[in-house]
């Protein structure tokens, strides 16, 4: 079932991350993350080509898709994106974002998602400059910028994300105001609350939230930041 949500770039989002949800007992965490203050799931998909590491597909976000009461936040780590948007908008998917990085047609690929009435994200890896965005950003509505290499959860943070994070607050303030700012990778209290300082909206966040004794409450923490 496809969530509808409203937009606004003042918001500070929480979208755990299911890669490192347990997968023996898929269900329960996603129950707890529909009683939970989290905004969104994040759903980390790897091809093993794009990434080193491959997770899951389709299948997956259908089934998660039949009980999820959140919006589905689909971040799709795969060398040819094209080919899949039409099965993870039928899936469930609410958001798709693609790498920069892999998009020869970047605006199509954007449109081809909008049409589809799910909102479109573009990615950039922690080595992509954010300025390369300057002629598509009017068309986005979220940003993901990596605050790891892609492939992994539970890596240790890069620093540089919080200045990427600012020059994008910039740019969106200047081109489109509406558009949300994701950081995905070493999220926790102190990463997080600078990342919301520095204007992010949507915190990404696996390990801190399901290597926790307490997941419902440090998604609820995060919130809070
Ligand atoms: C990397 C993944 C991770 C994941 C979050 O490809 O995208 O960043 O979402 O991982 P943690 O929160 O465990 O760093
Ligand atoms: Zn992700």
């Amino acid at each position: 079932m496809r969530q509808t949500f409203i937009v606004m770039s003042n918001l500070k989002l929480i979208a755990p991350s299911i890669l490192s949800a347990d997968f023996n007992h898929l269900g329960r965490d996603i129950e707890m993350i529909n009683q939970s203050e989290a905004d969104y799931i994040h759903f980390d998909v790897m091809d093993g080509v794009f990434v080193p590491n491959i997770s899951f597909g389709i299948p997956v976000i259908e089934h998660v898709s039949k009980i999820a009461k959140k919006p589905l936040d689909v971040h799709l780590m795969i060398i040819n994106p094209d080919l899949f948007i039409d099965p993870f908008a039928d899936a469930g998917a609410s958001i798709i974002t693609v790498h920069y990085e892999v998009c020869k047609h970047l605006h199509r690929t954007i449109q081809t998602i909008k049409n589809r009435d799910i909102k479109a994200s573009v990615c950039l890896n922690p080595h992509t400059p954010v300025d390369l965005l300057n002629d598509i950003i009017e068309e986005l509505d979220m940003v993901l910028l990596m605050s790891v290499n892609p492939g992994f959860g539970g890596q240790k943070f890069i620093e540089n994300t919080y200045r990427k994070v600012a020059q994008l607050r910039s740019l969106i303030e200047d081109k489109n105001p509406e558009c949300l700012i994701e950081v995905d990778g070493g999220v926790n209290f102190t990463t997080g609350k600078k990342l919301f300082d520095c204007g992010a909206n949507v915190l990404v966040a696996g390990s801190f939230v399901f290597g926790s004794e307490n997941p419902e409450k440090i998604i609820g923490d995060l919130k809070k930041l």
